[in-house]
């Protein structure tokens, strides 16, 4: 019986030289990268010697992870708590693949009826066809969504710059602090409301949605004039019609199409609103082009592949207690924040498949920054701080128009970022250093020990040509992958959340106890008298 793979692995470490050292072999780039839908992949700054990643290789083999992938594609149920198909891959599949049947469905048919529908809904929007109550076109559109029913559209909305068509804002949390600041500017009678939501249950969303609702009617609205101003996106359209929507102004969502997973539904009506349902296409069709390279690249060339078996190393054997993903690209400012929802959702996870408890860390608390703003808060914490992290770095080739300049400044940063996190700087190096420039020698002494770097941080650079719908689509599909494979090294069901579900029962109780006295009895604590004092009885000031 051999020992666990995870054993194996462990014992590679002990003779594992430091990066700065592996990097010396000139040859190390060339067997250390790869390329796949358009995207470059530079991982020769992990950690990881060529016969490591070939048992990683062999772990991943092990632990049945390119079976599943090929069941990634298919009907199959992957979501074994839920009871539910995993099949957001089926959301970007071309026109003219061969149809896709569930459960006595043709889903394909389905997903091409819902396209159709979105791109009249666009080109209506786009064009000034569809007007309000008071015969204004649309210049705004209000989305209003939490979680995986906004990050996404949020993201593709930004990263794929000026709208050119109306201008989407997002409404996501409770707090009204924004409603209030999103409302602000906007004119009722020329904006549409997108009511997003995969349960039409979520309370942040029902709650904004309302007030929303009561916003249209204090400026003049009837109710029934709202239908002029609301869709929704949803599973629920019993709950939508109740709210007011009829159903040919409900684009549908699927069970099969987790939240996290749903840029590529309806959820992303935003993104064709602004761009057009061209852009909205390129965006499906980069994924594609990734599911593609996932599922047919060698595994010794498969970035989804390479990217989790990574990162499963530098956790289970480096130690690495998070990530820090840093997008040197404006336009993916908002990429960290829609990655963390995509891994802390999907692998922060304790219970294997099986029901068993996980052996070892699971998950990737993921952070970020974009760079080069990170250089100036975070980074000194990543280049001499004390703890085990891991990265990822992403670069466009090509930059802003016509500012050359402050692309070599960005790529170089970058790199530089890259390369000190690799390598980091000795204390003798920094003396040296100083002596160079003629510093005290006393003094050099006395200071170098201060300007040392640990270094040996692992990181990988993936470079896209530049960020546009396609490379985006890409690079989100790169890491839904990832976070698929990753699940699958420690055997957990990447596809549910019932840590959330658990917090949101939670929250729904205490609200109903609101007051110091209920509050007090609900939360039954010690503390609580305290508390409810400390909280007051909630009313807005
Ligand atoms: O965070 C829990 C969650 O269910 C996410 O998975 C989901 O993306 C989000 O809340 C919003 O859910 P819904 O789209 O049903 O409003």
């Amino acid at each position: 019986m051999s020992q666990s793979p995870s054993v194996d692995l462990q014992a590679r470490a002990q003779d594992l030289p430091a990066l700065r050292t592996l990097l010396d072999d000139a040859t190390r780039l060339g067997a250390l990268h790869c390329e796949g839908a358009g995207l470059y992949a530079d991982f020769s700054r992990q950690r990881v010697r060529l016969k490591d990643r070939d048992a990683l290789l062999r772990f991943a083999e092990a632990q049945g992870l390119f079976t599943a992938r090929d069941q990634l594609f298919q009907a199959n149920q992957l979501n074994g708590t839920e009871e539910r198909a995993v099949l957001h891959t089926a959301l970007r599949r071309p026109k003219g693949a061969p149809p896709l049947w569930l459960e006595g469905e043709n889903i394909s048919e389905a997903i091409g009826e819902a396209l159709a529908r979105m791109a009249e809904l666009a080109d209506a929007i786009r064009s000034g066809r569809w007007r309000g109550a008071t015969g204004a076109s649309i210049t705004d559109v209000l989305h209003i969504g939490i979680g995986g029913s906004y990050l996404g559209p949020a993201l593709a909305c930004e990263a794929l710059g000026p709208p050119t068509g109306p201008t989407v804002h997002f409404l996501a949390n409770v707090d009204g602090a924004a409603a209030q600041h999103v409302l602000a500017d906007l004119d009722p009678t020329r904006t549409l409301l997108i009511i997003a939501s995969k349960s039409f249950s979520t309370l942040e969303t029902l709650v904004n949605a309302q007030t929303v609702r009561r916003w249209f009617l204090a400026r003049g609205l009837s109710e029934g004039q709202l239908k002029h101003h609301c869709v929704a996106v949803t599973t629920n359209h019993s709950a939508a019609a109740a709210f007011g929507i009829p159903p040919e102004q409900c684009l549908p969502l699927w069970d099969w199409v987790g939240g996290r997973f749903s840029l590529w539904s309806p959820i992303g009506l935003p993104v064709a609103l602004s761009h057009g349902m061209e852009a909205f296409q390129a965006l499906l069709g980069g994924a594609h082009a990734m599911d593609e390279h996932f599922q047919h690249a060698a595994p010794e060339e498969n970035l989804p592949v390479l990217l989790a078996l990574f990162e499963y190393w530098n956790q289970q054997v480096l130690g690495t207690q998070s990530h820090a993903f840093l997008p040197y690209a404006e336009a993916l400012t908002q990429l960290p924040a829609y990655l963390q929802q995509l891994e802390m959702e999907s692998n922060g996870k304790s219970t294997t498949v099986a029901g068993a408890p996980v052996e070892g860390p699971t998950g990737t608390i993921l952070w970020g920054t974009v760079g080069t703003n990170g250089q100036h808060a975070t980074h000194q914490l990543l280049h001499q701080g004390t703890q085990p992290f891991s990265a990822t770095f992403v670069l466009a080739r090509r930059g802003a128009q016509g500012l050359a300049d402050h692309h070599r400044w960005l790529r170089a940063h970058c790199i530089a970022q890259a390369e000190a996190f690799a390598r980091g700087l000795t204390t003798e190096e920094a003396e040296r250093a100083l002596l160079a420039k003629g510093a005290d020698p006393e003094a050099a002494a006395r200071l170098a020990p201060h300007k040392r770097l640990p270094g040996n941080h692992p990181s990988n650079l993936l470079i896209v040509d530049q960020v546009d719908a396609e490379s985006l689509g890409a690079l989100l599909a790169l890491h839904e992958h990832k976070v698929f494979c990753h699940g699958m090294l420690w055997g957990i069901n990447s596809f549910d959340q019932w840590g959330v579900e658990f917090g949101k029962v939670l929250g729904d109780t205490l609200y109903a106890a609101q007051g110091e006295t209920a509050l007090a009895e609900t939360l039954g604590l010690s503390a609580r008298a305290s508390l409810a004092a400390a909280l007051g009885d909630g009313e807005a000031r």
